[in-house]
């Protein structure tokens, strides 16, 4: 028995040793007794391309056509970035006809069946390019937490349909966007393309986002799932987390995403959780994603992602992205290989094809292709005024002493110091690299300050604060860099007002190494505000820094990475033409010793074959504010934070069974003299949860002065519940509940209490 199975895998392996000689798409049908035969099909003759019919409907009517090859053609990513200005040296780069050049992506059509190629870009701000010499210069949004600090979901949306249409446009019809991961650790480099560390309010802004992507005819990837909560060591880390507290976190973030957005394909992450790599993981893609929420698209590597062949295809994942970054060219021929051997089956090719094309059909990119690189009929203008509302919104208002701000009329001479704001305003850097309008074509207003290679360059935008504030004002309005910091005290006692830009550079596949600003910022924030108490700080940092100056300065707004049209948005902020109503979508500590982990996990010293551990039971599903509520620690500013140049008052908190979960009735009035908006919070509370309170609901009201209006906020049953892993449902446990209506997670200001029965929440209809 033992010999001949032997040598029946034996023989098969020869004969799979002849198929791989060739490449798998190209080859015949004769190999593979399973496939269909191809039938060459005229246009007529092509029953998928009705429009009307039901995507999943449309894609087993092709699927039935299509060979194994073809199949396989479609689970295959390329990566055709030129290979000399990449991140480090990729060893199996190659060119690819049909690709675009210098994108992320590239998956080629199937000519025979009328299957569009795909055409991958990065990311979740707009079009990006890798470092090149002539990079696309497009629309950037701000970052993405900046865009959850705008509590705003309907401008989350508004900037994904702009990125989707500026991808759209230029030839793309994949945008690696929705980029979202909680911030468990504020020194994450990446936390910046993400949106905070509420479950709910990451979930929402960044479903939102996708679905805004999508409308353009284009694919949204929902990324990094899972756990990939830190740079350091992202390639091996293994982050360990229990069930509960994994679904009741991050996964709960992706789950409202995935039910918001409805994305056509996901990106697995880099790290490992629980011991498996998490596009190995059988627990996160075949049974939470696809099993329990239903997911109907597909699962993308991320790129050098993939570890192998079959275990990665039993495990859920339906294609290889970039290949290049990987070892081994995985789900190539050694995937056909693995089919033939039988170790793959035929119906799981079919699952991953299937996936494709429906994600494809859903998102119209069978009855919409792209035409090319179009750009230049890219409404610009349109498109910075939706980045400009965006980086508005973010504006987060932190401290305004003596009402500092919006700068007064009898302002004569404003000293603005530090960070290139002469010229731009910062950017995030890594991957997701979106050089901008306006740009030299380099892409570069400021010369590199990072140096050769990935994550470089630094780039700033060429939207200068300097020039918006002095276009707004009759006041002088005069500059210096900063660096020397005596000159810039003594310039300082000269000025009515002194606006201090610092700045934080975040980038992808690097950590910060603390929460500090860099490069003696704070000595030359505090040498300044020694010299003139009217000193204001704007904030260009990707998450939160530490304030050591705080208590000496006037005023301090925390403006992120602001986009495209930063400087404007910034200027409007600074002198009062927009009310500020960002509120923090993280929070920002006192110190790290407040953190769950005082120091970043890892050592970036292992290899790539080192297997680090990183225990996220410590804080579990007390991410953020819940960790500061649990452990009583003040953070230097709370989640939700945020103030206004006018005053809000919010109270008559009511609240009321709906559906299966809660509504809150209250009254929102506007008491100041400024037409502004706010967000209220509603936290909610119950016995054996993970932390004190969670947030339940939020909504942004906009009121004229004086105005007063009725608001309500619906609560989700999940975030009154507990998730019970044996039954694999969310349950609400019978008792009391305290619903409380706040302005921050550390400011409620009325409490009602409720009784639930227990109950079990109906799960959602896929
Ligand atoms: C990043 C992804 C990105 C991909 C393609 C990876 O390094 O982690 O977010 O989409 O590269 O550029």
């Amino acid at each position: 028995m033992t010999t001949q199975a032997g040598s029946h895998k034996w023989h098969a392996a020869l004969l799979a040793a002849a198929v791989i000689a060739v490449p798998a798409w190209a080859q015949t049908t004769n190999n593979a007794p399973q496939e269909a035969r191809a039938t060459a099909a005229a246009p007529s003759a092509r029953p998928w391309m009705t429009a009307k019919s039901d995507p999943s409907e449309r894609a087993t009517l092709l699927l039935k056509e299509m060979t194994l090859a073809e199949k396989l053609h479609l689970v295959f990513g390329y990566f055709p970035s030129k290979a000399e200005w990449q991140r480090s040296p990729i060893k199996n780069w190659e060119s690819h006809p049909g690709s675009l050049p210098d994108s992320a992506g590239f998956v080629p059509g199937i000519e025979r069946l009328g299957i569009p190629a795909q055409w991958q870009t990065d990311a979740g701000i707009g079009v990006a390019s890798p470092r090149t010499p002539t990079p696309r210069l497009r629309t950037a949004l701000p970052s993405g937490i900046a865009t959850a600090a705008t509590w705003n979901p309907a401008l989350a949306e508004t900037g994904g349909a702009m990125i989707g249409r500026e991808a759209f446009l230029s030839g793309f019809n994949v945008l690696l966007a929705g980029g979202m991961n909680l911030v468990r650790e504020p020194r994450n480099g990446r936390n910046f393309e993400y949106s905070g560390e509420d479950p709910l309010l990451s979930g929402v802004i960044t479903g939102r986002q996708i679905k805004g992507v999508q409308s353009q005819h284009v694919i949204s990837t929902m990324k990094h799932f899972a756990f990939n909560g830190q740079e350091t060591n992202r390639f091996i880390m293994d982050h360990r987390i229990g069930e509960q507290a994994a679904r009741q976190s991050d996964l709960l973030a992706f789950e409202i995403a995935h039910e918001v957005g409805q994305p056509g394909a996901v990106m697995c992450a880099y790290n490992r959780v629980n011991g498996a790599y998490a596009c190995e993981s059988d627990w996160l893609l075949n049974q939470v994603l696809k099993r329990d929420w239903g997911f109907k698209g597909y699962v993308m590597t991320d790129w050098g992602a993939g570890h192998s062949t079959t275990q990665a295809a039993q495990a859920g994942l339906d294609q290889e992205s970039g290949w290049a970054f990987d070892r081994s060219p995985y789900f190539g021929d050694a995937l056909r290989e693995a089919v033939n051997n039988g170790h793959v089956s035929p119906a799981r090719v079919d699952d991953m094809a299937r996936r494709i094309l429906w994600a494809m059909f859903a998102n119209g990119l069978f009855d919409h292709p792209v035409a090319g690189d179009r750009a230049e009929t890219i409404d610009y203008a349109a498109h910075a005024a939706v980045a400009r509302a965006d980086a508005e919104e973010a504006i987060v208002l932190l401290k305004n002493d003596r009402q500092l701000l919006p700068l007064a009329k009898s302002v004569r001479n404003v000293l603005i110091v530090g960070a290139h704001a002469d010229v731009g305003v910062l950017s995030g850097g890594g991957s997701s690299q979106v050089y901008g309008r306006g740009a030299p074509p380099d892409g570069l207003v400021v010369a590199d300050e990072y140096g050769k290679g990935f994550p470089g360059p630094k780039v700033y935008h060429p939207s200068s604060p300097l020039k918006a504030l002095q276009a707004r004002t009759t006041a002088r309005v005069t500059y210096l860099d900063g660096k020397d910091v005596k000159a810039a005290a003594a310039a300082a006692r000269g000025a009515d007002v002194v606006i201090v830009f610092a700045e934080q550079w975040t980038a992808e596949s690097l950590d910060v190494p603390d929460l500090s600003l860099p490069d003696q910022q704070d000595a030359l924030i505090d040498a300044v505000a020694r010299a003139n108490a009217n000193t204001v700080v704007v904030l260009q940092t990707g998450g939160p820094v530490l304030m050591p100056w705080l208590p000496k300065v006037g005023a301090t707004l925390q403006a992120w990475y602001s986009g495209t049209s930063g400087g404007d948005a910034i200027a409007r902020v600074l002198t009062g033409e927009v009310n500020p109503s960002g509120r923090l979508p993280v929070t920002f500590p006192a110190s790290v010793q407040q953190l769950p982990r005082p120091v970043v996990e890892g050592d970036a010293a292992l290899d790539r074959d080192a297997h680090p551990l990183s225990n996220y039971d410590i804080e579990g599903a007390a991410v953020g504010y819940k960790w500061f509520d649990k452990t009583g620690a003040k953070p230097l500013f709370p989640f939700g934070y945020g103030l206004s140049y006018s005053e809000f008052a919010m109270k008559g908190l009511s609240v009321a069974p709906a559906g299966q979960g809660l509504t809150a009735r209250f009254t929102v009035t506007n008491r100041g003299s400024r037409a502004g908006k706010t967000v209220a919070h509603i936290y909610v509370a119950g016995a054996g949860w993970e932390a004190p309170r969670r947030l339940g609901g939020f909504t942004k009201v906009s009121l004229a002065p004086g105005e007063s209006t009725t608001a309500e906020v619906t609560i989700d049953p999940r975030l009154l519940a507990t998730f019970d892993t044996a039954t694999r449902t969310w349950r609400i446990a019978g008792g009391d509940y305290r619903v409380m209506l706040a302005s921050s997670a550390a400011l409620t200001l009325e409490t009602a209490t409720v009784h639930l029965d227990a109950r079990t929440v109906e799960p959602r209809k896929h």
